[in-house]
C-alpha cells in the first residue's frame, strides 16, 4: 500500500491508494467542440481553496501527486471514471472532486469532465464562481440537451457538468433510467478522459450508493478529527464490493 502526505493551503491532506484489478473498456470518441467556454475568477478560486495559476506551488505538487495516482490506477485497470465519496456532509468531497479534476486537465495528456451528481445540494457552480444556466437536473428533467449544460471553464481540457438547482427527489433521479442513460453517454462520448462525479455522503443518504454501480471505482474523503472509526467502517462495508481508488484525509493538521 503506497502512503504518500499531501498538504493543501492550510492542511495537510494524507492519501493512501490500494492496489486494485479491473476490466478495461474502448469507447469511441466524440467531439464536443460545441462546449460552452466561461472565465473563472482567480481570486474567487483562490478564496474557495481551488487550483489556479496563483495556487500555492506545494498545493498544486501535492494534488498533482494524488491525481498521478488516481490516473496510474485507473490506466492500470482500463478505467476512466470515479467517484468521491465520504461518510457524511462537509468533509471534503466537492473541493477534491474539483481539484481532483482540474489537476488532470492540466496534465497534457489527459482530460477531465467533473460532474455534480449531489443533486439535493449542488455546489461545484458555488465552488467555481460559476452560476450554470443549465445544469444536469434540467438535462435529466428533460430541459435542456446535454451540449447546452456542459461547460468549458478556460482550460480546453477540463469541462464541467454542473447541477444548477437542489431538486426533493435525488435518490431516485440518481437511480433512474435517465442518469444511467446519462452516464453511459457521458462514458461513451468522452471515453478519452477521466470523469470525476463529486456525490453525497454515503451514509446520510443513499443516492451515492444507488449511483456507485455507474463508476469504476470511488474515492473516500476521510476528514481529520471528524469522521469516526464507526462511520469508516460502515462505509467501507457498504462500498465492499466496490473498487476503492485510495483514501484522501482532509484538513489534517499534521
Ligand atoms: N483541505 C481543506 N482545508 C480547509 N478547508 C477545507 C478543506 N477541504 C474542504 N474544506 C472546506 O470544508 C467545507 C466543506 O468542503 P466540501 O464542500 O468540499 O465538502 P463536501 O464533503 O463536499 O460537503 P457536502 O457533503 O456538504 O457536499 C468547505 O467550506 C471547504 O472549503
Ligand atoms: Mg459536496
Amino acid at each position: 500500500m503506497a502512503k504518500h502526505k499531501l498538504v493543501t493551503a492550510e492542511r495537510a491532506v494524507d492519501v493512501d491508494l490500494d492496489q486494485l484489478s479491473g476490466h478495461s473498456s474502448q469507447l469511441p470518441k466524440i467531439d464536443y467542440s460545441q462546449t460552452r467556454k466561461v472565465s473563472l475568477d482567480a481570486a474567487h478560486l483562490t478564496r474557495h481553496r481551488v487550483l489556479n495559476n496563483s495556487s500555492n506551488p506545494r498545493v498544486l505538487a501535492a494534488y498533482k501527486l494524488l491525481r498521478t495516482q488516481i490516473l496510474q490506477k485507473l490506466s492500470n485497470n482500463g478505467w476512466n471514471s470515479v467517484g468521491v465519496v465520504s461518510a457524511r456532509r462537509n468533509e471534503g468531497k466537492t473541493l477534491t472532486a474539483i481539484n481532483l479534476s482540474m489537476s488532470i486537465a492540466r496534465d497534457y495528456n489527459h482530460t477531465a469532465l467533473l460532474v455534480d451528481f449531489d443533486l439535493s445540494d449542488p455546489s461545484i457552480g458555488t465552488f467555481i464562481g460559476l452560476e450554470a444556466e443549465q445544469g444536469v437536473d434540467d438535462y435529466l428533467a428533460g430541459r435542456c440537451d446535454l451540449a447546452a449544460a456542459l461547460i468549458n471553464p478556460e482550460h480546453e481540457r477540463f469541462v464541467v457538468l454542473p447541477a444548477r438547482k437542489a431538486v426533493m427527489d435525488a435518490s431516485e433521479i440518481l437511480a433512474s433510467p435517465a442518469t444511467r442513460a446519462l452516464v453511459a453517454e457521458l462514458r461513451a462520448r468522452y471515453a478519452d478522459r477521466v470523469i470525476v462525479f463529486d456525490l453525497p455522503p454515503i451514509l446520510e443518504m443513499d443516492e451515492a450508493l444507488a449511483f456507485s454501480p455507474y463508476v469504476d471505482a470511488i474515492l473516500i474523503v476521510v476528514e481529520e478529527r471528524r469522521t469516526t472509526k464507526e462511520d469508516m467502517q460502515r462505509l467501507e462495508h457498504i462500498l465492499q464490493h466496490k473498487p476503492v481508488l485510495g483514501t484522501v484525509l482532509n484538513k489534517s493538521v499534521t
